[in-house]
């Protein structure tokens, strides 16, 4: 094991190098922030043993392919792995790892960040500060939402559906939420109601989408979903952005159909559909949702062991494929 090179795909924190290192592993480390283009994944991916990626990298055929026999593993630095062909893997024997639960809490707080700032309009209010325009308190200035007593929509009871509704506790909030399957602890400490999505979309005052991207959640939101929205209403998106049709959302964003949005995810990520810059009344975060330091250090350490365990023969601990 000693000769196998990891290949990993941006600079990440401690300790995933060191550890890879402590096990015997030659690292080749793509030394930067930002995604490498995918012409230089292909070029250096070819006789790698493991390859540590990120959401924004698509792991498909022609990568694998690239990499060769050699390829024994693919560890997703992050919980959602719909930036890997689970298939092509599959079918070359290559294993598929990721990095759930050490992300729930971070996640879902940034949520919160978002439900927060959008319902009560924090960033334009900061704008207006700032913009040196402001000429004092207003009875009739920049009014949002109300949290306390309001319902909040969970689209995804998963681990950070879940964490995010049980945050809701604090604010005295009515829980809906729509999933395929039964969420008993939800039930258990906030009454939550399973609902259907139609149903939990007219009554939510907040509704958060928390589903993985899968080719049946891909435009789960679209101009029908948001129309059947309350006109006060927000909408919050820290899971994928293809989840929402957005060409849909600015439009029922401009046109005042629901109040406003908070969105750490995009559809074309890191483009934006055209508008969506322009609108006032939506919160734009740079995918932030697992950006915690201690988190990210979980993560390292998670990629890591994942890609020890595969080289030594073992089972990796988080297994997707
Ligand atoms: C994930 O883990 O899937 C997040 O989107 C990035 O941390």
């Amino acid at each position: 094991m000693s000769a196998a090179r990891v290949l990993i795909t941006r600079r990440v924190p401690p300790p995933a190098v060191e550890l890879l290192q402590q096990a015997g592993l030659t690292i080749d480390l793509v030394d930067q922030d930002d995604p490498p283009p995918r012409a230089e994944l292909l070029r250096r991916v070819p006789g790698a043993a493991g390859l540590i990626t990120m959401l924004s990298e698509r792991i498909d055929a022609a990568v694998l392919d690239a990499a060769g026999p050699s390829l024994k593993v693919v560890a997703n630095f992050a919980v959602g792995f719909d930036n890997i062909d689970l298939e092509a893997c599959r079918q070359r024997g290559v294993r598929v790892t990721n990095t759930p639960g050490v992300l729930t809490d971070a996640t879902a707080d940034l949520a919160w960040a978002l439900i927060l700032s959008t319902a009560r309009r924090v960033v334009e209010g900061d704008r207006l500060v700032r913009s040196r325009r402001w000429s004092g308190w207003a009875p009739m200035q920049l009014l949002g939402l109300q949290l306390t007593g309001a319902t909040l929509g969970v689209v995804g009871a998963g681990r950070i559906g879940t964490a995010v509704a049980l945050r809701s506790q604090g604010f005295g909030m009515r829980v809906l939420y729509a999933d395929s399957q039964v969420n008993r602890e939800l039930e258990n400490k906030l009454a939550a109601q399973r609902v259907e999505l139609h149903q939990l979309l007219a009554a939510a005052d907040v509704v958060s989408l928390h589903v993985p991207l899968t080719p049946q959640s891909r435009h789960m939101i679209g101009a029908a979903e948001l129309r059947l929205m309350k006109p006060t209403a927000i909408l919050i998106n820290t899971a994928r952005g293809p989840v929402v049709d957005e060409a849909a959302l600015v439009e029922a964003l401009r046109e005042r159909r629901i109040a406003g949005a908070g969105l750490d995810v995009y559809e074309h990520e890191p483009r934006l559909t055209p508008g969506l810059i322009d609108l006032p009344n939506v919160v734009l975060l740079p995918h932030l949702g697992s950006a915690a330091t201690a988190t990210r250090q979980k993560m390292s350490q998670m990629v890591a062991q994942n890609v020890i365990a595969v080289l030594r023969g073992e089972e990796p601990p988080n297994p997707v494929v």
